[in-house]
């Protein structure tokens, strides 16, 4: 009766990635339990599911290698697999939420999440314009949700902005607010493939060691108009989720990440601890530092580890 419970799978958004195609199912080495999936197959996967109340869905893009370019144009290309799969997963689950990623490292042949100017960094202003075009695209396919992670300054703005001039003011922002240069991404890059080809992402994500600055970038966002902020990584992070908590009256998300997921994983492989509990201690622990929503991998065995 009194206490933080544990969280209910209403509060659970499951990231996924898709891949084009029919019947696709490829396992994640890296990530036990997870797979690149075409749309058809994710139907499959989240109708149970949906039946028992899944918050959310967030798509992330795996396009064939073959397709990337310098400008990522994959990303805002109508036809790619993003749109067709928002488009699919409305028509099956018209009461789900479907988030999207608006990113371009998916879609660069180099890896890195914008353009890049002759000098090799990355031209925060030019990326603007691309995220736009690939937040309306999402938004125009049926996306409730989409969530800008380019850490471009400007992006929740531009995009906001962009939104509304197409006549997507119902569609919401989600801001990758505090997202940490964090190493705990890397399953999650061999899933994607979009590992920098070059250098790294410290130039547009937050730094671990400054607080003060992580929250000054998330209330950065709210005054740009993001509907939801979101912290990145969760586990490591709950000091920044509850002083965030205490700042805004946005909705909270927290992102599970996937080094934090296979982490437990293989710890529990080892005999170091039951994967069950440690994995529903963690997750009461995000819900308890403030999170109204857990963007996690653990959502689709809710039922099997935490329900
Ligand atoms: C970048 C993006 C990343 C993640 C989500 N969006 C990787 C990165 O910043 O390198 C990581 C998520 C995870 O590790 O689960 N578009």
């Amino acid at each position: 009766m009194f206490g933080c419970p544990q969280p209910g799978i209403e509060k659970f958004v499951w990231p996924v990635f898709v891949i084009s195609g029919h019947g696709v199912d490829e396992p994640l080495s890296a990530m036990p339990g997870q797979s690149r999936m075409s749309a058809d197959i994710l139907i499959k996967k989240l109708d149970p599911l949906v039946t028992d109340g899944l918050g959310g869905v967030l798509l992330f893009g795996v396009p064939d290698r073959s397709s990337k370019d310098a400008q990522g144009s994959g990303a805002f290309h109508p036809e790619e697999v993003i749109p067709r799969t928002v488009t699919a997963l409305k028509r099956a689950f018209p009461e789900l939420i479907v988030f999207t990623d608006v990113c371009l490292c998916a879609y660069t042949d180099h890896g890195h999440c914008g353009l890049l100017a002759a000098d090799g960094q990355v031209d925060n202003d030019a990326t603007l314009a691309l995220l736009q075009k690939t937040a309306v695209t999402h938004a125009h396919a049926g996306a409730d949700v989409v969530a800008p992670s380019a850490m471009m300054d400007g992006q929740v703005q531009a995009v906001r902005a962009a939104l509304d001039a197409a006549g997507r003011q119902q569609t919401l922002l989600m801001s990758y607010s505090t997202k940490f240069a964090s190493c705990f991404y890397d399953p999650f890059r061999e899933a994607e493939q979009s590992a920098p080809s070059h250098g790294d992402r410290h130039g547009y994500q937050a730094s671990y060691h400054d607080l003060r600055s992580a929250l000054r970038e998330s209330l950065l966002d709210e005054a740009e108009g993001a509907d939801i902020l979101m912290v990145k990584p969760a586990l490591f992070y709950l000091d920044i989720i509850q002083r965030l908590r205490q700042k805004t009256d946005l909705p909270l998300a927290a992102y599970n990440v996937s080094g934090e997921y296979a982490m437990l994983i293989a710890a529990a492989e080892r005999g170091s601890g039951d994967l069950g509990r440690m994995v529903r201690e963690s997750i009461t622990a995000i819900q308890r530092a403030g999170a109204d929503m857990i963007i996690s991998y653990w959502a689709n065995q809710y039922r099997e580890i935490i329900g």
